[in-house]
C-alpha cells in the first residue's frame, strides 16, 4: 500500500489520478481498525474508483488526555489490513503535519453538540470538525464514508459539508456488530474478558428500549427500566440513553410516522466509554 506522509505528497499522488477524472473515496480513521472500519473500505473500493484512508489519532477531540494516551496504535497491523483489503493509498502523517501552529477556530454547530457526546465531550466537536475539514481539504475527496455507530458524528460533519460547501458526498455505513451484539469498535480491545461480556449491555438496553417503543411504552418508564438495569451492574455506568430525531440528534419522548429516530446511548464499562445508538424506524 502507498503510503502518504505529507499534504505535498498527497497532492501528487492525487494530481494525475484527477486529471484522469478518476473519484476519489475517503475513509478517515484513528486507527486500530476493525471490521466496522473494512466495511467503510469495502463500501468505497465498490463506489469510488480509488480509495484513500487516513490514520490519524487525533489530539484535538479528546478531552480526556488518559483517553488519548491509551487509544491503541498497532499501525504495522493496520497497513497490512489496507493491504489486504486493497486500500489504493494510506494518510499516515504526524501530528505537526497536521496542526503546525495550535488552532484557535472555534466552531458553533449550533444545537447540534449541545446533547449528547456534546453534554459529556466538551470540545469534541470542535476537533472532529477542523479535523474533518483539514481532510478534506487536503485529500479533496469526492465521497467521503463514515459509520452509522457515530451517529452524532455524521449529523456534524453533514453540516460542516453543507455550510462550509465542501462538496464531498458523505455516505453513511450501518454499523457493524459482533455476533452478541457489541458495536464494533477500536476501544473493544481496551475490554478485559469479563468486561467484554459485560459491555453487551448497551445493545442488550437498547434493543430492549427499541421494543418497547413500538409496541408504544412510555419513553421515561423505558428510559426508567434502562437506568435500573445499570445500577444493577457495579462495574458499568450510564452516562446517557437518549431517543433522538436521526438527522437532527434533537432529544424527543415521542416517535411518529413520519420522521426517522435512534436511540443513542453511551456508557462506561469501567474505565472504558463505549457508545452505540439503534435506529427506530428505518
Ligand atoms: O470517527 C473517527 O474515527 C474520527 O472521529 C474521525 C472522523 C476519523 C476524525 O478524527
Amino acid at each position: 500500500v502507498n503510503i502518504l506522509r505529507t499534504k505535498t505528497a498527497v497532492k501528487e499522488a492525487m494530481k494525475p489520478l484527477l486529471q484522469q477524472g478518476k473519484t476519489i473515496g475517503l475513509v478517515p480513521t484513528m486507527g486500530a481498525l476493525h471490521e466496522g472500519h473494512l466495511s467503510l473500505v469495502e463500501k468505497s473500493k465498490s463506489y469510488s474508483d480509488i480509495t484513500i484512508a487516513s490514520i490519524f489519532v487525533n489530539p484535538t477531540q479528546f478531552n480526556n488526555p488518559a483517553d488519548l494516551e491509551k487509544y491503541p496504535r498497532p499501525i504495522e497491523k493496520d497497513l497490512k489490513l489496507l493491504e489486504e483489503n486493497g486500500v489504493d493509498f494510506v494518510f499516515l502523517p504526524e501530528v505537526s503535519e497536521i496542526y503546525p501552529d495550535e488552532v484557535k477556530l472555534k466552531i458553533d454547530f449550533g444545537e447540534l453538540d449541545k446533547v449528547l457526546e456534546g453534554e459529556f465531550r466538551e470540545g469534541h466537536f470542535n476537533g472532529v470538525g477542523v479535523v474533518v475539514s483539514k481532510l478534506f481539504n487536503i485529500i479533496r475527496p469526492d465521497h467521503a464514508y463514515f459509520g452509522q455507530k457515530d451517529l452524532q458524528q455524521l449529523a456534524i460533519i453533514r453540516r460542516l459539508n453543507h455550510d462550509l460547501s465542501f462538496g464531498v458526498e458523505l455516505v453513511q455505513v450501518d454499523t457493524i456488530r459482533e455476533q452478541d451484539g457489541l458495536a464494533m469498535s477500536s476501544r473493544n480491545m481496551r475490554l478485559s474478558k469479563e468486561d467484554r461480556l459485560l459491555a453487551t449491555i448497551l445493545y442488550r438496553c437498547l434493543s430492549f428500549a427499541k421494543d418497547e417503543l413500538l409496541s408504544g411504552k412510555d419513553w421515561f418508564e423505558t428510559k426508567d427500566k434502562v437506568t435500573r438495569r445499570f445500577m444493577d451492574e457495579p462495574n458499568a455506568r450510564l452516562e446517557y440513553f437518549e431517543l433522538v430525531k436521526a438527522c437532527t440528534v434533537e432529544k424527543v419522548s415521542q416517535i411518529t410516522d413520519d420522521e426517522t429516530y435512534a436511540i443513542c446511548t453511551a456508557a462506561y464499562i469501567r474505565e472504558v466509554r463505549l457508545i452505540d445508538n439503534l435506529i427506530i424506524n428505518d
